[in-house]
């Protein structure tokens, strides 16, 4: 038996007892508590990176401005169900400054994280027209969408864009739109999990194509600004976040507040819906909803009747934050960029310890160094890499579940790791390496 950092008995004995069937289909969930549950009974602490949670601090704008709102009473009073007013407006700045588009205020509406955003979009996008019945995933991609899509009884497709970068996309995107059953594409970009940023060629094709085929692009900006390679930081000033909205009117901007501004705990997000598609009339939706016109199903019937907005609170809290912003006083870019500098520490680690990068170019350009990056392990399967680092003390999830077709590989997310455990980390990747020459 090879000596690893954490005892092979324990990890084989929870293994056994947590009953995982293959490791390889485990949930993001499912692989946290595992390795909680080994940490514990081994009393050895993970290099934890299966799990995307911010690992910086929430800005202190955003915290005392809930408090304030707080103390004045708010959390009596039920919050408008398509947002604050100010928030609103402070949303079509953001997009306005950071993106270079132009969304009207009303079509801006705060949610329950974007998990919620996305959920309203396949809801009522979905069921705009019957013939429309399938959402198409750009993948690889974040497993969550996927469940909403099954749990409300639509139809998916997905593919891998590995083989389909730059202009070669048009051509697969086209063949899966040409057969007119497809309601909404969502991908995310940057990408989770890949980190692969769409170039402006790329969002061109599908903003064009999606205008062409009338069909409705989700661009999930989870990870809004985070390509730092570019610096995009400046409200106001070139460059701008690349969007597909600069190509087509068929557009929804489903951007995060857990990542970029470190908010998760709170549970918001921002729903920007392009001016067209939200004043736009479908007989299809008076099956579902007693009005046709999407965003009053957005709003008044789907957001009421799932979550009715998020905390008036937090509400107060973003809207503060975005006008710091927006004004130019608080730069959410700088505090982020932590993020880069960790991947690029932790990346060399790996391939100097015989790991090699899946995911790895922008066509022509390396990949970027953000919250996330996808390894493989020459001659290993990602079930079997997965299971064999932790005996090693590191975690990370498989790529598998992300409708990825590199199935040898595995996501590894940078924002738990702390700068202290660099040396543990460098240690267990050595040991690794030691134990699995290649
Ligand atoms: C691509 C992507 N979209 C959406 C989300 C969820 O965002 P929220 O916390 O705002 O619901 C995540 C979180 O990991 C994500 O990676």
């Amino acid at each position: 038996m090879k000596n690893t950092p954490i005892n092979s008995e324990i990890v084989d004995k929870i293994l056994k007892e947590i009953g995982l069937k293959q490791i390889g289909k485990a949930s993001i969930r499912e692989i946290k508590r595992l390795i909680n549950w080994i940490e514990e009974e081994s009393g050895e602490k993970f290099i934890r990176m299966e799990m995307g949670i911010p690992g910086l601090p929430a800005p202190k704008i955003a915290i005392e401005a809930e408090k304030a709102a707080l103390d004045a009473g708010v959390a009596a009073l039920y919050p408008d169900l398509d947002g604050l007013p100010i928030l609103k407006k402070e949303i079509a700045r953001f997009i306005f400054n950071y993106l270079n588009v132009e969304v009207a205020p009303l079509c801006c509406i705060p949610t329950v994280g974007s998990i919620n955003a996305a959920y309203a979009i396949f809801m009522v996008v979905g069921r705009m027209n019957p013939k429309k019945d399938t959402v198409l995933f750009i993948d690889p991609g974040f497993p969550v969408h996927k469940q909403l899509v099954k749990m409300l009884g639509l139809k998916q497709e997905n593919f891998d864009v590995y083989n389909h970068r730059g202009r070669k996309l048009k051509e697969k995107l086209e063949s899966c739109l040409e057969k007119g059953n497809i309601s909404t594409i969502l991908y995310s970009n940057p990408n989770n999990p890949s980190w692969i940023c769409f170039t402006a060629e790329e969002l061109k094709i599908i903003g064009e194509l999606a205008t062409k085929y009338d069909v409705v692009v989700a661009e999930d900006l989870a990870y809004f600004a985070m390509d730092f390679r570019q610096d995009l930081s400046k409200p106001g000033v070139p460059p701008f976040q690349p969007t597909v909205a600069s190509y087509t009117k068929n557009f929804v901007l489903l951007i995060s507040a857990s990542k970029a501004f470190s908010y998760a705990g709170q549970r918001i997000a921002m729903l920007a819906v392009s001016d067209l598609l939200f004043g736009l009339e479908q007989k299809g939706l008076l099956n579902y909803y007693s009005y046709s016109s999407v965003g009053h199903c957005l709003v008044h019937g789907t957001i009421y009747s799932t979550t009715a907005g998020p905390s008036h609170s937090a509400q107060y809290g973003i809207a503060a934050l975005l006008k710091a912003i927006n004004d130019g006083t608080y730069d959410f870019v700088k505090e982020i960029r932590e993020y880069g500098e960790r991947a690029k520490i932790v990346k060399k680690m790996f391939l100097d310890n015989g790991f090699r990068i899946v995911y790895d170019t922008d066509i022509d350009q390396p990949i970027a160094d953000g919250f996330y990056f996808t390894i493989y392990y020459p001659g290993y399967t990602g079930e079997y890499l997965l299971k064999e680092l932790l005996y090693y003390g590191i975690s990370a999830i498989s790529l598998s579940i992300t409708g990825s077709e590199r199935a040898e590989g595995l996501r590894a997310c940078v924002s738990l790791i702390q700068r202290n455990q660099f040396e543990m980390l460098e240690e267990r990747l050595q040991c690794f390496h030691e134990n699995h020459p290649n």
